[in-house]
Formats: structure tokens, C-alpha cells, sequence
């Protein structure tokens, strides 16, 4: 079958399930390629929804709405891990393509298959068991320690379906809901990781500087390139280990490798097989980002340079904070974006376009620079300006930067 594209252009048309803020900016990078992201919606105020032209609204389960999504599509891609592989399975065989494909891509859905393939390469990982009852839980934390992480296997995440658990009270609820969870050993680390990877059908791979991911409440917020004070040596073996992963898995397009880093080493936690938080740095802080270089690898173009762009570069994300609560009576977020801008003429905004609510991911900044500390301060500022309305008394004139 010859590849489609849209005859409009003489370009493809990919095409992606779910209509967030990885697939609005996916959308961004698209544009820059010739091209228009096709996006399946839940709604039409989503992210992605607000700002590509060719929106469908559907259910990332509903096979009707996946099949319709793929026709005339060169490829169909994710913004989200959670399409059942049955549904991938049946648009691979009505000769759809699908990137990454649904052999690679459970390893992103289900943690135990995960754990499983990981154990059978001898990659590092934490020590783990698939339990099935409180007294197989119970035997797990006799042996290796309490508390333990006790996960549902599939569909976590920002954390929910991830529990740290001090005894056996606290899970007898969740056999009443699962049967079989994943254990995991509570890792003693030292901070968390995370290596970018792409890889093309071709077989190309490229990856990023290794990353520092923060998390807040379970949910990464803020995100050093390169991770501060990493040595060499952990940082080329981290690499080392996304490429090796990514080709054992057989992954097409961006895969995050979310690592912890013990005394010892790396050990994986878990991957992400889309553009993830901890690349969205790489829009200004890499010669390519990763929504280019994930739109370049599910069309098995060659992959762009991943170089730096300046020593240092901090994401950090907005979430919903003082500024999106009932009542608010501070500056609007229009006029917090114009003071934003005035405060710090080199930091740059992505907002997702959503509706403002407490917690909820809104958007990011990108802070680039030398010095660590400084760009770090500079990027928590901004994100803080915007979440709370609050200018931090050390940025309160603009500043050389
Ligand atoms: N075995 C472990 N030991 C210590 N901390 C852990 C362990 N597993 C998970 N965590 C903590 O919980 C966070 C969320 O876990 P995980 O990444 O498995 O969940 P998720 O909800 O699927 O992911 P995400 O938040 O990336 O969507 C991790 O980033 C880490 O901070
Ligand atoms: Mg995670």
C-alpha cells in the first residue's frame, strides 16, 4: 500500500490518539515539518483540540473511533499509553500503522510485563514480585524490607496507582479491585533520571543528555539538563541502557527511561513510550526537540542532533496553584503572562490552553543559562509567578540576564 499523504501538501499525515498537551505540542512541531497533527479528542477544549485543524472526537477505546482516526493516515501515534492492545492489534491488520507498535508499547501499559522482559535482559531494576494476596505482600516486605511500593499494573499515572505501603492493613482494599499487583523494593536512592531516547523503524537511535526529574506529590514538576554533578560514566551507561531497552522493545518513536539512581547505579523504574515531561526542556534547549524527533522517527525520517543548546537548561512545570482557586482577586493570568514576560525577557512559556484548576498541569517555562542555580532560581520564579500570582522578592525588577 503507498504511504498516504494528505494531497494537499504531498506530506503525511500522522495521526494521534489523545488530545493533550503532548499532542498540542507534537501539533507545534508538525507544523514546522509541513505538516497538520491529526488528533483524537475526548473533547473539543482539550489541549491538542484547541489548535489543530483536523480534530476527531472520540474515545482512545472506542475501535469505531481509532479506525476512523486511521484512515487516510500515514501513521498513528500517542499522546497517551492507554489504548487497549487489542484495538492496535485489529488496526495493524486492517494494514493501519501503528507507532510505537502494540508488542512495544505494553511494555509502556503494563508494569509487570515490564518488570518480566527487564528481568530477562538482566537490565538493572528494583527487586520486584507479582503478587497475588495481603500474605504474598506481607512475605515480600518480611524479606526485603518495609515499607514497600505496591503498584496496580496497568494504568497509573502522576503517581495514582502507586502505593507506599508500611504494612498489610493498607492493601487488603486493593486486592478487592486488582487481582494481581506489582511489588517493588522501596528504592534508597539518591534522586530520580530520566534518558530520552528515539528510535526509528530503520533501526536509527538518538538520545539526549541525561536528565534530574523532581517530582512533587508524585507528579514530575521540574526537570536540570544536564542532571547536575552525574558522572560521566553513570550518565553514558544510563544512555547506554535507553538504547539497548529501545531496541530490545522494538519501540518507533520518543521513549523515556525513568530511572532512579542508587549508590550502586541506575536501576529502571519505568518507560514512557511518547514525548514525557522530562523532554519538554529539548524544545529550546536542543537542537531538536522530542516532538520533532518523535513526528521524524514514526515517519522513519532520519533523526535530528540532539546537542545542547546552552550548558544549562531547567523546565519547570506549572500546576494550578492560588491563581486558579475560586475567588481569586490577583492579576489574571493575561496580565500575569505580560509580567511574566516583563520579569523574564529570556524565559520562555508553553501553556497548554486548559482550564485553570488547582493541581492541574497548565504549562511549563524553559529557563537556558550557565550557571545552575541561577537558571534553576529563575526558571521556579517564573513557574511560581504564574501558578501563585507571587513574585519572589530576588526578581522583583527585571534583571540582566
Ligand atoms: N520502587 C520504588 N521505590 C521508591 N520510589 C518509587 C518506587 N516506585 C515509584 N516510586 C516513586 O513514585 C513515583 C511514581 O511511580 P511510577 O513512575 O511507577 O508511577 P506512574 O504513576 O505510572 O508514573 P508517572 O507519574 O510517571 O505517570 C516515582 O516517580 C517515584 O518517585
Ligand atoms: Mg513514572
Amino acid at each position: 500500500m503507498a504511504t498516504p499523504v494528505d494531497p494537499r501538501t504531498g506530506l503525511p499525515v500522522v495521526a494521534m490518539v489523545g488530545g493533550g498537551q503532548l499532542a498540542r505540542m507534537t501539533h507545534q512541531a508538525a507544523v514546522a515539518l509541513g505538516q497538520s497533527l491529526r488528533v483524537l479528542s475526548t473533547g473539543p477544549d482539550e489541549s491538542a483540540a484547541l489548535v489543530a485543524a483536523d480534530v476527531r472526537l472520540g474515545d482512545h477505546r472506542d475501535l469505531d473511533a481509532l479506525l476512523a482516526l486511521a484512515e487516510g493516515a500515514t501513521v498513528v501515534t500517542f499522546d497517551h499509553e492507554h489504548v487497549p492492545t487489542e484495538h492496535l492489534c485489529a488496526l495493524e491488520a486492517a494494514g493501519h500503522r501503528v507507532a510505537p507498535g502494540p508488542d512495544a508499547l505494553v511494555h509502556a501499559q503494563d508494569k509487570l510485563v515490564l518488570r518480566r522482559a527487564l528481568a530477562a535482559a538482566g537490565e538493572p531494576q528494583p527487586v520486584w514480585a507479582e503478587v497475588a494476596s495481603v500474605a504474598e505482600v506481607a512475605a515480600f516486605g518480611d524479606r526485603h524490607g518495609w515499607p514497600v511500593v505496591v503498584k496496580t499494573p496497568r494504568g497509573g499515572y502522576d503517581g495514582r496507582g502507586v502505593f507506599v505501603v508500611d504494612g498489610v492493613d493498607d492493601v487488603a482494599g486493593l486486592f478487592g479491585r486488582y487481582d494481581v499487583l506489582l511489588v517493588e523494593q522501596r528504592v534508597p536512592m539518591v534522586r530520580e533520571l530520566s534518558a530520552l531516547v528515539a528510535r526509528s523503524p530503520f533501526g536509527q537511535v538518538a538520545v539526549w543528555p541525561v536528565v534530574e526529574t523532581v517530582q512533587r506529590d508524585g507528579i514530575n514538576t521540574e526537570v536540570l539538563a544536564p542532571a547536575p554533578g552525574l558522572d560521566k560514566d553513570t550518565a553514558t551507561a544510563a544512555q547506554e541502557l535507553a538504547v539497548r531497552v529501545a531496541d530490545r522493545v522494538g519501540v518507533v518513536g520518543v521513549m523515556a527511561v525513568e530511572l532512579f539512581e542508587t549508590a550502586d547505579g541506575v536501576l529502571v523504574n519505568e518507560l514512557a513510550m511518547r514525548p514525557h515531561n522530562s523532554g519538554h526542556w529539548t524544545i529550546e534547549g536542543s537542537r531538536t526537540s522530542q516532538f520533532e524527533q518523535h513526528l521524524r522517527a514514526v515517519l522513519d525520517y532520519p533523526l535530528g542532533a540532539t546537542g545542547m543548546t546552552a550548558p544549562v537548561v531547567v523546565m519547570a512545570n506549572v500546576l494550578g496553584g492560588r491563581a486558579a482557586e475560586e475567588g481569586w482577586t490577583g492579576p489574571s493570568l493575561d496580565e500575569r503572562v505580560h509580567h511574566l514576560m516583563a520579569h523574564w525577557p529570556d524565559v520562555k512559556l508553553h501553556w497548554y490552553g486548559k482550564g485553570q484548576r488547582p493541581g492541574r498541569k497548565l504549562g511549563h517555562v524553559t529557563a537556558l543559562g550557565a550557571d545552575l542555580d541561577e537558571v534553576r532560581a529563575r526558571a521556579a520564579a517564573a513557574a511560581r509567578y504564574l501558578a501563585d500570582g507571587e513574585v519572589d522578592p530576588a526578581f522583583a525588577f527585571p534583571t540582566e540576564h
